[in-house]
């Protein structure tokens, strides 16, 4: 059919044309919301799960509610190349600017120029606080030390939202990119806010790791937020996923077509974005047959084995591959594989083994999901290494 007309959205945090499921957490979210708005105290949520299983348009959504309630956020990607501090700082800003414009000079002039003080210190050329025509405030938020400068900037912006019966919000994704430090400062921040009764809070995103990472890094970050396992879409809403998509251009399914795509999608957002728009390629009219669905499907998978598990594959050094091969093979039941299993069956002390690890840690491509054991980040990826394995060794 018309590719014009493709509903499909594949692709690491694009906004699907329409958002399925995620009923639960959206509704604690606004309840937290609401919460903190009327002065009551409520939890914020980080959100864990495996590449591709809908955290970054979940935290989307979050955010659109928290910009229509009117709160003071800061959406902020998490990354180990760029300093977290100046990453919060560019994220207030614009949502600071907008505000500037909602409400009396006067309610905002402190938060403003506290928010100044901060970007400064993160960056002096004042990049960070384009449109902030405010003196900085001296002696506050600016001593260059994480934890102390974000609990003033959130307690001065909590005030502020306070008084105004909103809220602020951090909504950080890839938290698992950050250092312990700054998680910890993160984390400390945010309890300080939440002793004084300040309506501010977190929502964030990453890899399934991040809970240990949390807790290790404050021991009460689980009183500070809801922290929740992201599942794949049930085979209900996986099939609502991909009809909710094609009604907007007015095609259809039959029920052998829609069996078809779950099966090879296994309930993860991503795959069945890739399959569905691979399908609809296929299909001729509506409704998609199961013919059309097979082909797509195909195609589909061709498309993940070259450009998603392929590409990470080939990021890969072949000490790190010979690794992952094994642990492909070892994984068990609840897809993961013991480090000491992994380094007897190369024949390697624990010791020699553990710089590739951590490589494959650092890349994002394996997580510890306890101690002592390893995990893919990429559903479906144990099976594409196995695959490989087979093609080299021609069997
Ligand atoms: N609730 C949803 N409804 C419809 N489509 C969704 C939903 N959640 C995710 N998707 C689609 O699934 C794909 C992956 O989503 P997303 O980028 O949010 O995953 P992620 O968990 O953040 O992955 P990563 O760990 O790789 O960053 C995207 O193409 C997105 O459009
Ligand atoms: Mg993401």
């Amino acid at each position: 059919m018309d590719p014009v007309r493709n509903p499909f959205t594949p692709g690491a945090g694009q906004p699907p044309t329409a958002l399925v499921g995620r009923v639960s957490e959206v509704a604690a979210a606004r309840t937290t919301m609401a919460r903190l708005e009327s002065h009551r105290q409520a939890r914020g949520a980080v959100f864990l799960g495996v590449q591709g299983v809908g955290k970054a348009v979940l935290l989307n959504e979050v955010r659109r509610q928290a910009t229509t309630r009117g709160w003071i956020i800061a959406k902020v990607e998490a990354s180990s190349g760029y300093p977290f501090r100046s990453a919060i700082a560019q994220g207030f800003n614009a949502s600071l600017r907008s505000a500037t414009g909602r409400h009396q000079p006067a309610t905002l002039s402190r938060s403003l120029a506290v928010f100044k003080a901060f970007s400064l210190a993160s960056s002096p050329d004042g990049s960070l606080a384009l449109g902030i025509d405010v003196e900085a405030s001296r002696g506050i938020a600016d001593t260059g030390n994480l934890e102390i400068d974000l609990t003033e900037l959130l307690g001065e912006l909590g005030s502020t939202a306070a008084s105004l019966n909103i809220g602020v919000a951090l909504i950080v994704d890839e938290l698992h990119a950050l250092g312990d430090n700054e998680i910890a400062s993160l984390c400390g921040a945010l309890h300080d806010t939440a002793q004084h009764g300040l309506p501010v809070t977190m929502f964030g995103a990453g890899l399934p790791n991040l809970g240990s990472a949390l807790s290790n890094a404050k021991s009460y970050a689980e009183h500070l937020f809801d922290i929740k396992t992201i599942e794949p879409f049930t085979d209900e809403v996986a099939a609502e996923m991909l009809t909710a998509a094609t009604t907007t251009e007015r095609v259809g399914w039959t029920g052998d077509a829609i069996r078809i795509v779950l099966n090879a999608a296994r309930g993860y957002p991503y795959f069945l974005q890739v399959y569905g728009k691979h399908v609809w390629d296929f299909a001729l009219a509506s409704p998609i047959t199961g013919s059309d669905a097979r082909a797509g499907v195909a195609a589909g998978e061709a498309y993940l084995a070259r450009s998603f598990f392929g590409s990470r594959w080939n990021r890969t050094t072949p000490a790190q591959q010979q690794y992952l091969t094994v642990l492909a093979n070892l994984e068990t039941n609840e897809n993961r594989a013991s480090t000491s299993l992994i380094a007897e069956s190369l024949n390697r002390s624990l010791g020699t083994l553990s710089s590739t690890r951590d490589q494959l840690l650092r890349k994002s491509l394996i997580y510890a999901p306890d101690r002592g054991t390893v995990a893919f980040t990429t559903p479906g990826m144990s099976t594409f290494v196995r695959a490989k394995q087979k093609t080299v060794t021609g069997e």
